[in-house]
């Protein structure tokens, strides 16, 4: 098979052909072995995590030597846009969505000490829970997802492999919380528990694959033009928004200063 029909084909085609590629992919952390998805094709990938160019060309030539051991070939180099993954430099709307991670992680390092202190049985204890699950609800998603989703997003096609994977990481979150609510009003520690705990492991990866992945493509992709529409209908959101984000950021201070 030519090198240009594996770059067309699914990864995880590939690595059930080539199991070995899977260990070289993680070397380059590019964990596709993992990856729930597993849709992008060989080509896509190179295009999204945007090594550097002589890392990218090792990679491709220690793949091609996994599926071509007994003569050298090689990929076709990749086409380039400016700047490399080790210096980010993001565009404004992206670099405000980068930012409100920062808050959302201070979030879910949090949470071990908010399982901690459960209680589901005091006033208190129901406030403190109930006033997480609004921060997720109302910050983490409403508020930073509908700049990705409803806006950012726009302006790609909903079937790329990349946009699906956000995506579904957004379902997921949204099928824990409802299980957290649910859990709330059965009194069932265990499971509410259990859904933050899932909550609180999806998320840090899924911030790392907005912040190296996600929005550094995405600015590669926007035209100018397009970024500064962004910029705008972000700053119409936060006007929309008013004095809330702030209402959360004192939350999360306050829940840091008790429990540090
Ligand atoms: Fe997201
Ligand atoms: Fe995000």
């Amino acid at each position: 098979m030519s090198v240009e029909v594996y770059l067309n084909r699914n990864i995880k085609e590939i690595i059930t052909e080539f199991p070995k590629i899977e260990g070289i992919l993680d070397e380059y952390s590019i964990g596709c072995g993992t990856c729930g998805e597993g849709l992008c094709l060989l080509k896509d990938i190179l295009e999204i995590h945007y090594l550097e160019e002589d890392l990218e060309t090792e990679l491709m030539a220690r793949i091609s030597q996994v599926i071509y051991p007994d003569n050298q070939t090689t990929f076709p180099k990749s086409e380039r846009k400016p700047h490399g993954k080790n210096e980010i430099k993001y565009s404004p709307p992206m670099k405000k969505m980068v930012n409100e991670h920062v808050l959302i992680k201070r979030w879910v390092a949090l949470i071990p000490k908010v399982i901690e202190h459960i209680d589901l049985e005091t006033k208190e204890g129901l406030q403190l829970i109930n006033d997480g699950i609004d921060f997720i609800r109302n910050y983490a998603d409403k508020y930073h997802h509908a700049k990705e989703e409803d806006e950012a997003f726009k302006y790609f096609d909903e079937y790329l492999h990349i946009i699906k994977v956000i995506k579904n990481d957004h379902i997921k979150v949204r099928g824990h919380v409802k299980a957290m609510l649910q859990a709330i009003s059965n009194k069932d520690k265990n499971s509410l528990v259990k859904h933050l705990k899932s909550y609180s492991k999806i998320l840090p990866e899924h911030i790392n694959k907005e912040d190296e992945i996600l929005y550094p493509w995405m600015d590669r992709n926007l035209s100018t033009t397009q970024v500064g529409q962004l910029h705008s209908k972000f700053n119409e959101i936060d006007d929309k928004y008013g004095e809330a984000p702030k209402k959360y950021r004192a939350f999360i201070e306050k829940l840091e200063e008790n429990y540090n």
